[in-house]
């Protein structure tokens, strides 16, 4: 079932054929529909099939009269379609999903995260945002190369490089959500999953736009495109500058902390940012200006934990963010100003995540998705 239906969608992503169902092979399916029917009611009706011509040739003539019938009725359909009503061809058209299809997507999402609690903190959502921001991060503006259109880290090269290490949880985790809608891309349900875990966790709401398209292993990117947390400023400014953010949009988004955690047996650093890793807060920044922080002691690659309560880690590069002027400025004010850092981590995350993808869909014609907070 599982790999019938993947089959389903890559036929689906990969001929353009049956989603351009034209109109005209819809309106011989149309036709060839009531015929076929019509021949089968006439073998069911006889005793055995070979025998309806030989004893009664009614049979024969019915089948005639139909043939003409349904030659009739096509070049009528093909010449004047409005007399069949629009019912006919919105049987059988092509599926073009719409908002309420994607809103359907999201709530799939939302659902998920509330029942498989039982993960990390309680919640697949850190994961999933990581999953999502490094499908996008790969960007680089100069080439044109990478970013979320393409779903590439499905591939052994880039699913295997250090950075996307323990991603496969997240992957796996919306699995049966693609099963469930085959149509949608495995590029949009990726972001689609970047933005329903930020709402569901409280975050601010991020706009969406479809229109990313698989693609195979030959786009994956090469390794390296994504942050070394062992480095200092200017290698952050070097990787996001490539994708084109500013100094402000890099310190919003590293906000994206405040979730999660480091695993020993992913990155190999350890532990938490905040006390509430499954809520989207200011508390990042709030913690890195206000805690005292140090080297942890371990035999782990070197991390800073709060003196206080040992229990909350911070990278060398979100040390960074406290320790450059020109980071520490906008760090101070998202520490101050919950909403100024939404307002500005949604619209950088917004921007993160269209790195690269040819939109049909207008900037002004972008969706915001009900959460299941709006929703109760
Ligand atoms: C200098 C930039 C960045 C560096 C060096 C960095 C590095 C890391 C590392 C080492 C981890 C731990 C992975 C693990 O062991 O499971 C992590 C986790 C995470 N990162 Fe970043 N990151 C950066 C920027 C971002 C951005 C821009 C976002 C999103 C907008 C983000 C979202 C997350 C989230 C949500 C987690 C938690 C994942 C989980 O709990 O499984 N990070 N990051």
């Amino acid at each position: 079932m599982a790999s019938a239906s993947r089959a389903f969608s890559r036929a689906l992503r990969t001929s353009a054929s049956p989603l351009r169902t034209t109109a005209r092979a819809t309106r011989v399916a149309a036709v060839s529909h009531p015929l076929r029917q019509q021949w089968r009611r006439g073998y069911a009706s006889g005793e055995k099939p070979g025998e309806e011509y030989e004893g009664n040739p009614t049979g024969m003539l019915v089948g005639a009269g139909a043939l003409l019938l349904g030659a009739a009725g096509y070049g009528l359909y093909t010449y004047q379609p409005e007399l069949f009503g629009k019912a006919a061809a919105k049987a059988t058209g092509p599926f073009t999903p719409k908002y309420e299809d994607y809103q359907k997507v999201y709530d799939a999402i939302a659902k998920a995260l509330e029942e498989k609690d039982d993960y990390d903190d309680g919640s697949y959502g850190p994961v999933l945002l990581r999953l999502a921001w490094h499908a996008s991060g790969t960007y680089d503006a100069l080439t044109g190369t990478g970013g979320s259109n393409g779903a590439t880290m499905r591939f052994a090269p880039e699913g295997d490089h250090g950075a996307n290490a323990g991603l496969k949880a997240a992957r796996d985790f919306l699995e049966p959500i693609k099963e469930k809608f085959p149509w949608i891309s495995y590029s949009d349900l990726w972001i689609l999953s970047g933005v329903a875990a930020i709402q569901e966790m409280q975050g601010p709401k991020i706009p969406f736009r479809p229109g990313r398209a698989d693609r195979d292993l030959s786009f994956c990117t090469p390794d390296g495109r994504l942050p070394d947390a062992t480095k200092g400023a200017s290698h952050i400014r070097a990787i996001f500058g490539r994708m084109g953010f500013d100094d402000r949009e890099m310190v919003a988004l590293s906000g994206a902390h405040a979730l999660g955690r480091c695993h020993t047996d992913r990155s190999g650093f350890d532990g938490p940012w905040t006390f509430s890793p499954t809520t989207m807060t200011n508390d990042y920044y709030k913690l890195l200006l206000e805690e005292k922080w140090a080297w942890k002691k371990w035999n782990g690659p070197k991390q800073f934990e709060d003196v206080k309560t040992k229990s909350l880690m911070m990278l060398p590069t979100d040390m960074e963010i406290i320790k450059d002027k020109e980071f520490r400025k906008h760090a101070e004010r998202y520490a101050k100003d919950s909403d100024v850092f939404f307002k500005e981590f949604s619209d950088a995350v917004l921007r993160l995540f269209e790195l690269g993808v040819p939109f049909q869909q207008s900037e002004e014609q972008r969706w915001t998705f009900k959460s299941s907070f709006d929703q109760k």
